[in-house]
C-alpha cells in the first residue's frame, strides 16, 4: 500500500482515470485534477475553506431555474466565458466578426417577425433603426441568414425579468433576403447590473466590483455552411464601456446611433452594422451558452 502525500496522490488519481475511455473526456478530467490539486497547494487550502467553497458551489446550484443559469453567469464573471469564446473564435477558418457572450437570457421560439418590426412591444422612449447586411467574409451578402435579437429595455430589464419568463419583449427574429439585409426598430436598451440576488452576486459584491453591463443588443446569427455568430452590438457612450463585469466589450462592436440618410426607415437615428460569418469547419461545434430552459431539461 502506498503512502500518499499531497503531491503523490495526484498522480495516483491520475492513475485511478487512467482507463478513461474518450480520450478528449481524458484529457479535460487529468488536467482538471491536476490544476484543482495544484490550485489547492498553492493556496493551502483549510477544510474550513474547502467545505466553504463546496457550500458556494451548493448555493450556485440551487439558484439555477428554468429562468436563470447561476453557473453561467459564475463562469461569466470570472472571465471564463470570455476565455472560451476568445478560444472558439481563434480556432475559426477564417475570421469573421467578432464574438461576445450570448449571456444567460437567451430565449430559443421566438417566432419570425417581419423586416423593420419594432421588437419592443411598448416603447416609452426614442425609437431607434438597427440595420445592415450579413455577409460572408468577402463581402457577398447572404440570404436565408436567421438574425436573432434580444435586449434589455429602456428601464435596463429582460422581459425573463421583468415578466418572469411567462411572455417575450424585446427579442426578433429575422430572415434576410437575397440582399443580405436585415433591419428592426427597437429603443436604446439601458445598461444593467448582472443579477447580484444570487451567490455570484455576494461573491461579486465581497470583490467591491460594480455588477453592472454596459447597454447592449444580442445578436445570434447564423446561415448553412458558416459558423454562427453570437455576439452584440455595445453603446459606445456608456459609463460601463470600459468595465463591463463579464469581459464581452471589444473595440470592434461598439456602435453609435446617429442620424443616417441611408437608414431603411427614415426620420430615426440608427445604427448600422454589418455582420460577416466565418465558413463552418466540417463537424465544428457551436455556440458558448445556452437557452437556460433547455439546461434545466438535460439536467434532469
Ligand atoms: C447578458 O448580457 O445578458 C449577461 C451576460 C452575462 C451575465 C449576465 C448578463
Ligand atoms: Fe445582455
Amino acid at each position: 500500500m502506498q503512502d500518499l502525500d499531497e503531491f503523490t496522490v495526484t498522480d495516483e488519481t491520475l492513475r485511478q482515470m487512467a482507463g478513461t475511455q474518450n480520450p478528449r473526456m481524458k484529457e479535460i478530467c487529468d488536467a482538471a485534477v491536476r490544476h484543482m490539486h495544484a490550485f489547492a497547494r498553492e493556496v493551502n487550502l483549510t477544510p474550513e475553506e474547502w467545505l466553504q467553497g463546496i457550500q458556494f458551489m451548493t448555493a450556485v446550484g440551487q439558484a439555477c431555474t428554468p429562468i436563470r443559469q447561476e453557473f453561467i453567469l459564475l463562469s461569466d464573471v470570472l472571465g471564463l466565458s470570455a476565455v472560451v469564446n476568445a478560444l472558439h473564435d481563434k480556432k475559426a477558418k477564417e475570421l469573421g466578426t467578432q464574438s461576445s457572450l450570448l449571456g444567460p437570457f437567451f430565449r430559443e421560439g421566438v417566432e419570425l417577425t417581419p423586416m423593420g418590426t419594432q421588437i419592443v412591444e411598448k416603447p416609452t422612449v426614442e425609437e431607434i433603426v438597427i440595420y445592415g447586411t450579413v455577409t460572408n467574409n468577402d463581402g457577398t451578402p447572404l440570404g436565408n441568414a436567421l438574425v436573432q435579437v434580444w435586449q434589455t429595455s429602456e428601464r435596463g430589464s429582460y422581459d425573463l425579468q421583468e415578466r418572469n419568463g411567462e411572455s417575450m419583449d424585446m427579442r426578433g427574429t429575422f430572415r434576410t433576403g437575397p440582399d443580405g439585409v436585415y433591419y428592426f426598430r427597437t429603443v436604446r436598451p439601458l445598461g444593467y447590473s448582472i443579477p447580484m440576488d444570487g451567490p455570484v452576486g455576494a461573491m461579486v459584491h465581497a470583490q467591491k466590483r460594480h455588477g453592472m453591463r454596459p447597454s447592449h443588443i444580442h445578436c445570434l446569427i447564423g446561415a448553412e455552411g458558416y459558423r454562427e455568430l453570437v455576439t452584440a452590438l455595445y453603446f459606445g457612450d456608456d459609463p460601463f464601456i470600459d468595465s463591463d463585469t463579464v469581459f464581452g466589450v471589444s473595440q470592434s462592436l461598439v456602435v453609435e446611433a446617429k442620424e443616417d440618410p441611408a437608414s431603411p426607415i427614415p426620420g430615426m437615428r440608427a445604427v448600422h452594422y454589418d455582420f460577416r460569418l466565418a465558413k463552418a469547419a466540417p463537424g465544428e461545434s457551436g455556440r458558448v451558452g445556452a437557452d437556460p430552459t433547455k439546461l434545466m431539461k438535460a439536467a434532469e
